[in-house]
């Protein structure tokens, strides 16, 4: 494509519903959507900002699972959660949709029936990993095993977390289910499979040699890795009972891959929204001026670039993806972000500890964007990039600019003077912006866009203090007015240019500068325009703060509540041995523990285990044998009191006998500890019971 297209579909990743979201969706996919879409409807193009919610496949059905309930409660419970944290945090879907939807129902076994049809599945009878307990078969995440290109030994069945690779279940070393524990037998089933081998060559033509450009080196990398490793034919079916019904003769009881219908989710929802807008829903998939972008992350590549796009390429009339702009992951304070260990920050949650500060978490997540390598999120950035940007710099500029219009001018724009060479200097590079944060956006880069539109803030800021309208007001006031009236222009600017940013802080800023009370409400492109964007005369409304600043109170909370859900977690995770067989209390007698000393210990000569200690049990001094030497030098022992079990049989080790037992425990790293009574006024030999 040679020309700019004029329509843009712009998907992103269908989100399951099997938790809420957290800050790591919206940095690596959410946000970089957003911004684009609204930068696109800033160009006047005709954009369909399309997503919804994933609903079937195993991690729905595993939730419901654990939770004991239906399915369908729980794809309502956060389909609703969802659609309300993007309401909330300004991500401006034109369609939201759910994958349960009739529309999706209906397009997604369309799209499977005409390539069954047209003969472009191979059916075929395999076996599959079966679980006798629970008496299913076990696709996808009910089962894990070692992944079998990376060794990471808590892969899915259908992908690697670790590395990315998408494979067979049957593919993984010694498989697990993931529903009983037990290892999987193989039972014979038939599914339909799309021939990924047969699209080698297209995929070649069409990423290797098409895309190594345009497309993000991470991406790029990935798709040339899988496809050197050679394609497989890839099930697209299940042996499940939550998902689309498999529509053709034999599919009885057999559900669509939920990575099949998903991606399909994406021109439902299209359709979907065309439909109530009473627009053609077709150019948006099959025009030729249309740009496709999928929004993703990681670890979607493969379903984005390889397998939807042979899908795509199957059926035959649609159009390909353009780009395919995947993230990579942000870590929170140094860990993965985890659903199931609550190691995250949730959307909901943080819009109750920081209500209406929407545009502080777009912000830092933006400009710590995880883009071409993994990130962190800690709380301490969160707060500087508030503290010293949004603060100190853009809302520092505004409050500048417009509590000093309603001072000198009642809040009226003040007519200009001449220019002098700052002011006109000062005026063109303000104009250059809209070019240079486009030139970044169009190359997906967001955090260098934002970095940009901050140098608008820092331009005005540097403006007003060399040029000090303060100081001339008692002086000049025709100079004053004009270093204000250019000053209200680079507040203007940042109020349309910060637009796909930031929203809300843009819509706040434009009703302060009264806008769009204007004949003509200022737009993207004519921030590049000499014409003035708020013209001499036009009244501007009360200054208000912008953004205040995070104290170190709120931080601490914020740290202290990862904190309690790391403890809780380990809680909850603690192994522990079952409790043993009852024994009585004359059992119990038996046992002759006392109070020993060490008073000798070397080590076992050729062992890394053992070594050799004389006790003072009170009793008398014996040599006791102790596995401790991993955990403890010789001379670290020497003079602890420990517990000891005098009376166990003695028995040799290594050629010394030893005559007792030191009791011992570990602790949560592994190492050994003394089981070991504060005992320092005890006398050796005093028994314990
Ligand atoms: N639900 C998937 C995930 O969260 C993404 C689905 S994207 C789509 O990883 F293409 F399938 F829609
Ligand atoms: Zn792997």
């Amino acid at each position: 494509m040679n020309h700019t297209p004029q329509r843009y579909t712009i998907t992103a990743a269908l989100p399951y519903t099997n938790g809420p979201l957290h800050i790591g969706h919206l940095a690596g996919v959410y946000q970089p959507a957003d911004i684009y879409a609204r930068y696109q409807r800033l160009q006047n193009k005709e954009v369909a900002f399309i997503c919804g919610s994933d609903e079937h496949g195993v991690a729905i059905s595993m939730k419901a699972k654990k939770e004991g309930v239906s399915p369908q409660e729980i794809i309502d419970k956060y389909h609703a959660i969802i659609k309300k944290s993007f309401v909330d945090f300004g991500i401006s879907f034109d369609n939201y949709s759910r994958t349960s939807a009739q529309i999706h129902h209906e397009t997604a076994s369309e799209f499977f029936k005409k390539l069954y049809e047209e003969g472009k599945f191979i059916e075929e009878t395999t076996e599959q990993l079966y679980d006798q307990e629970a008496e299913q078969f076990l696709a996808d995440r009910f089962v894990v095993g070692t992944c079998p290109k990376c060794g990471f030994e808590e892969s899915y069945g259908d992908q690697c977390e670790s590395c990315g690779t998408s494979h067979n279940a049957t593919d993984l070393i010694a498989p697990k289910s993931a529903i009983t524990g037990t290892k999987p037998v193989l039972k014979e089933t038939k599914h339909w499979f799309l021939p990924l081998d047969r699209y080698e060559s297209f995929l070649k033509e069409w990423i290797l040699e098409g895309h190594q450009k345009d497309w993000k080196p991470n991406v790029y990398g990935q798709c040339k890795s899988w496809i050197d490793d050679g394609l497989r034919p890839r099930a697209v079916t299940r042996d499940l009972d939550w998902g689309i019904p498999v529509p053709v003769e034999g599919g009885e009881g057999k559900v669509l891959y939920v990575w099949f219908d998903a991606p399909i989710g994406y021109i439902s929802a299209t359709k979907e929204w065309a439909a109530r807008e009473g627009k053609d829903w077709e150019p948006y998939w099959k025009g030729e001026d249309t740009k496709l972008l999928h929004f993703i992350g990681k670890d979607n590549i493969v379903f984005h670039c390889i397998i939807f796009p042979a899908m795509l390429k199957a059926e035959g009339t649609y159009t390909l993806p353009d780009n395919v702009p995947a993230n990579e992951f942000l870590n929170l304070e140094g860990n993965k972000i985890s659903t199931s260990k609550n190691w995250a920050v949730w959307l909901h949650e943080y819009l109750k500890e920081f209500p209406n500060q929407q545009d502080v978490l777009r912000y830092a997540l933006t400009a710590n964007a995880p883009e071409t390598k993994d990130n962190d999120f800690t709380w301490a950035d969160f707060q500087a990039r508030n503290n010293s940007e949004l603060v100190a710099i853009f809302g520092n500029f505004i409050n500048r600019v417009t509590v000093l219009t309603q001072k000198y001018y009642d809040g009226t724009v003040p007519e200009p003077g001449p220019l002098s060479e700052v002011d006109s200097k000062t005026l063109q590079e303000l104009r250059a912006y809209p070019a240079v944060i486009a030139s970044s956006l169009e190359r997906y880069r967001f955090r260098e866009a934002l970095q940009e539109l901050m140098n608008v803030a820092r331009l005005g800021n540097k403006y007003l203090a060399d040029e000090e309208p303060w100081k001339t007001i008692k002086t000049d006031a025709l100079r004053t007015q004009t270093v204000m009236n250019v000053a209200l222009q680079i507040a203007s600017a940042l109020a349309i240019l910060s637009e796909p940013f930031l929203p809300f802080t843009s819509e706040k800023l434009k009703k302060m500068l009264r806008i769009k009370e204007q004949k003509a409400t200022p737009t993207w492109n004519e921030v590049s325009k000499e014409q003035a964007l708020l013209a001499a005369g036009h009244g501007i409304g009360k200054s208000e703060l912008l953004f205040s600043k995070i104290e170190d109170e709120q931080i601490q909370h914020q740290l202290d509540k990862l904190q309690k859900s790391k403890t809780d977690n380990e809680i909850a995770n603690r192994v522990v041995d079952l409790q043993k067989e009852t024994i009585t209390f004359d059992d119990f007698t038996k046992l002759d523990l006392r109070v020993g000393e060490i008073i000798e210990a070397e080590k076992m000569p050729k062992t890394k285990k053992l070594l050799v200690l004389k006790v003072d049990t009170g009793i008398d001094v014996r040599t006791i044998v102790s596995g401790i030497a991993e955990s403890f030098s010789p001379e670290e022992v020497i003079g602890k009191k420990v517990t000891v079990l005098v009376n166990l049989a003695p028995r040799a080790l290594r050629g010394v006998e030893s005559e007792g037992m030191i009791l011992m425990t570990e602790d949560s790293n592994g190492k050994l500890v003394f089981v070991n009574p504060d005992a320092k006024g005890v006398t050796n030999g005093t028994t314990i019971n």
